[in-house]
């Protein structure tokens, strides 16, 4: 089968290259999925432990060319970690990436000192460990650099890597077997330089927008395939890019079942034909291909929205998220061993109740107004002022302020629960994620939210103009010194300021 661009193609060289090309040519091409290297740890009487060495590499992602990379323990991301819920773990990271940089244990519930965000660098040399007991639900987490300015361009390059955590029982009826049934998706969009290296926030729209690529990496690798053995598969799909918005479809309008959310198990799996994953956003689906068909899991642009901002603005916003993907061709083996029935009802969540919230917080996401330097075509095309002034120069505000290592910007009393109001007036959709664990969705603008974001969340779409009111409890780890951060995961935003602190007191 043809992919979109390769018809395209196809189609420009007319009818006479098209029937010439051969059948077989587009799967020859194909790359069998990697299934990154499962790492458990060493267990010992007081935790379990992982080595996790951060360093430089080198990785051949298209037939010509070699890109250097940054990779965990390997070349490129880094192995997928398991933990046991209720046992405690010890992270030691060895950091030989030739740059200062730390990792961040995202949607875990911990103590801030424990976070890996900002604070808890990692010099160029030095190792640290993290340690913390695993209070939560099992699922699917990411661990991925938080390094202030340069979380962009580090996990651009590799340092982000998958965390299971496994709770047998919890998950009966649903495929288990890691890299057999169980398959981890880390969706990635890259652009590569001539000379296949990394091409990173070369144009003006990066810096706006955030960084999208035109090429799509699948962990770790472009043109995917897996070969199914099973009648269902469960995949555990993180969406790993630093902006891109992905909007998940099968070939054909296969229906699929979603099961997990951020922070683990839906109530029950709920069917669907689309599924969206903003930046840092986790979905589990369970695909069912026992008619032995071929599946095609894509990505599909949304349609341009028009936007009412000045010029080059409203032309980058029409552009964004617009384009399709193959992201990778499922082909079931000619005998499928059967998989348990998929149970029908999972643990029932308990909904945070509005009433339990002692404080309500707004949080308003913008994107600057003040001067820039360029209009609307471009950087060094002239300065304006008022709205639509500072996209170019980066400056991405949480109520108004940037990030600032040294400003707390919200106390939060332990053992309360709050409500925030997140509410974007900038032209774009930003991801928001709160650190130090779950949150759950009260509604988008008055509206119940859907039902596969019924569950435990970390990151949630904020649209632009939306209205979005979450609700989150905070206990355990009171630390007035520590703080927790709380951003936009589009990383070139947080990188630029879109970021704020909370300490619990
Ligand atoms: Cu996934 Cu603050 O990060
Ligand atoms: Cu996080
Ligand atoms: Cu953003």
């Amino acid at each position: 089968m043809l992919t979109r661009r390769q018809s395209i193609k196809a189609l420009t060289l007319g009818p006479l290259a098209l029937a010439a090309m051969p059948h077989s040519l587009a799967q020859a091409k194909l790359n069998p999925l990697p299934i990154p290297p499962l790492d458990q740890g060493q267990l010992t009487d007081r935790s379990r432990a992982f080595d996790l060495t951060l360093r430089r590499g080198n990785r051949r992602f298209l037939p010509e060319t070699e890109t250097e990379t940054l990779g965990i323990n390997g070349d490129y991301l880094g192995p997928t970690l398991r933990f046991r819920r209720l046992e405690d773990v010890a992270l030691t990271v060895h950091n030989h990436c030739g740059e200062d940089s730390t990792l961040h244990w995202h949607g875990f519930h911990l103590p801030a000192a424990e976070d890996g965000g900002p604070h808890q660098t990692v010099a160029d040399g030095a190792s640290w460990t993290a340690r913390y007991p695993i209070v939560q639900f099992p699922g699917t987490y990411w661990y991925h650099s938080h390094m202030l300015h340069s979380s962009g361009a580090q996990v651009y390059r590799g340092l982000a890597g998958l965390i299971i955590i496994e709770d047998e029982q919890a998950e009966s009826g649903l495929p288990q077997q890691y890299g057999v049934d169980d398959i981890p998706l880390i969706v990635q969009d890259r652009r590569f330089n001539e000379d296949g290296s990394f091409d990173y926030m070369s144009r003006y729209e990066d810096r706006v927008m955030g960084m999208q690529g035109d090429t799509i990496l699948v962990n770790g690798a472009t043109r995917t395939s897996f070969q199914a053995t099973t009648q269902l598969v469960r995949f555990r799909i993180l969406n790993a890019s630093n902006a891109r918005t992905f909007n998940f479809a099968f070939a054909n309008e296969r229906e699929f079942r979603q099961v997990a959310c951020d922070g683990g198990l839906l109530e029950r799996p709920v069917s669907l034909t689309r599924l969206v994953l903003a930046p840092a956003e986790r979905a589990e689906i369970v695909v069912d291909v026992s008619d032995g068909r071929e599946a095609l899991l894509q990505s599909r642009g949304f349609p341009a929205t028009f936007s009412q901002f000045p010029g080059a603005m409203s032309r980058m916003m029409r552009s964004l998220n617009t384009q399709d993907f193959d992201i990778l061709t499922i082909r079931p083996a000619a005998q499928l061993r059967p998989s348990p029935a998929l149970s029908e009802r999972f643990d029932s969540i308990y909904r945070l109740p509005e009433a339990a919230a002692t404080n309500t917080r707004p949080m308003l996401l913008s994107m600057g107004a003040g001067m820039r330097s360029g209009g609307d075509a471009g950087p060094g095309t002239g300065t304006r002022m008022g709205t639509g002034g500072g996209y170019g120069g980066g400056n991405y505000y949480i109520n108004g302020r940037r990030m600032s290592m040294d400003f707390i910007n919200e106390r939060i009393t332990l053992n309360t629960t709050e409500i925030w109001e997140l509410s974007n007036n900038s032209p774009m959709m930003h991801p928001f994620h709160v650190h130090n664990g779950q949150f759950q969705l009260l509604d988008r603008n008055g509206q119940p939210p859907p039902a596969n974001e019924m569950g435990w969340k970390d990151t949630v779409r904020v649209e632009s103009g939306e209205l979005v009111r979450i609700i989150m409890r905070f206990t355990d780890y009171v630390d007035p010194a520590n703080p927790y951060m709380y951003h936009c995961h589009i990383l070139e935003h947080e990188d630029r300021g879109m970021m704020g602190q909370f300490v619990l007191v």
